[in-house]
């Protein structure tokens, strides 16, 4: 039964949790958004200084808030790879250093494990294999999860995020950053069937098309076409556009994992990241997925967008295993799960 203290710097969050196995002890984040927000997206530069000035006052409130000391810990984890590599350099530091002190054991975990993980947050009793849907600002994979650390990626994007198109589109829309959130709420009084955009879909030499595999840059190049003709106009129907575009996102990560789920006999599918807080992706894929009695799990909001205690819960397994990271781990950019 480990007790694990983890950092999560990747991206403009800066996040410390202390959870035992998957129970979650404190859990505190500092978000950034509102400093990146004047540059339309984040600034790796400023995101470094921001994670470097608020991680030694979020580690202490993690300990004060669960009622813990060190003594208490088992082991100390932070996220290192992927995401801006200065940002998760900051976590990392801190983890080893701690680890060094108190002499508890270091380890690294993979962002997208940890977005994994955080439906076991929840969902304790969750046993795999379970497919998982892994929606962000960096990935949009269907990832066959068999045990821990047994991970097999069945779908992912080739080119833009399903979050990075939110983003985009908010952005072409000067709606701000970021996307996502905005652009679910607009959704909600518009019309999703206005304008039909196209779902990018990846052919295969053979024929046909990929059938987990999605594209998102030809949707946003659409949006951006169609805002283009409509210009002219006095205003804009944003919340059509918002709707019209958030229900193709919706309806593109819907099918594939559906068709995913079925071809792999997975009776679950648990959905992390970001875009699993989208409201439409919450109702529509757990509409779909129901006559095939298929469950959907999604973790609670604050789950879903990037928190330190899916990281701590991913550790803790794995320190229950045995597991630890040598002291010479590094961060990367990019890695696959
Ligand atoms: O998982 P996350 O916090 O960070 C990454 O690992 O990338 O995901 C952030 C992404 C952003 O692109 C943001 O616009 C999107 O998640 N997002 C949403 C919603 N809330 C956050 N996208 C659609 N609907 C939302 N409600
Ligand atoms: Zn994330």
């Amino acid at each position: 039964m480990a007790t694990v203290l983890a950092i999560e710097t990747s991206c403009d969050e800066t996040g410390v949790a202390i959870v035992k196995n998957r129970k979650v002890c404190s859990n505190v984040v500092a978000s950034q958004i509102a400093v990146h927000q004047p540059y339309g997206g984040v600034v790796p530069e400023i995101a470094s200084r921001q994670h470097l000035e608020a991680i030694n006052i979020l580690i202490d409130q993690a300990l004060d808030q669960a009622h813990l000391t060190w003594t208490d810990i088992d082991g100390i984890a932070a996220t290192c790879a992927p995401g801006l590599v200065g940002a998760l350099l900051i976590g990392i530091t801190a983890a080893k250093t701690l680890a060094i002190v108190h002499q508890k054991p270091f380890l690294g975990v993979h962002h997208l494990e940890g977005h994994i993980y955080a439906t076991y947050l929840t969902q304790t009793d969750l046993q795999p294999p379970f497919l998982c849907l892994l929606v962000s600002g960096g990935h949009t994979s269907l990832i066959r999860v068999l045990d821990c650390g047994k991970y097999e990626t069945l779908g992912q994007t080739r080119d833009d995020a399903a979050g990075e198109a939110f983003d985009k589109v908010a952005r072409l829309l000067n709606l701000g950053y970021p996307g996502g959130p905005i652009i679910d709420k607009l959704a909600k009084d518009g019309n999703s069937q206005a304008f039909p955009l196209p779902e990018g879909k990846i052919s295969l030499a053979e024929g046909g098309y990929h059938p987990y595999d999605s594209s998102f840059s030809g949707l946003k190049t659409a949006v951006l076409r169609l805002v283009q003709k409509l210009e002219p106009s006095p205003e804009l129907p944003v919340n059509d556009i918002a709707a019209s575009f958030q229900q193709t996102v919706v309806n593109s990560l819907t099918k594939r994992a559906i068709a995913c789920a079925l071809d792999y006999g997975l009776k679950t599918i648990a959905v992390g990241g970001g875009v699993a807080a989208n409201s439409g992706l919450r109702q529509h894929l757990q509409e779909a997925a129901s006559p095939h009695n298929i469950q959907v799990l999604f973790p609670p909001l604050k789950f879903c967008t990037d928190n330190a205690a899916m990281i701590a819960c991913a550790a803790c397994d794995h320190l229950n295993r045995g597991h630890s990271s040598s002291l010479t781990l590094g961060a990367a950019s990019r890695l696959k799960i």
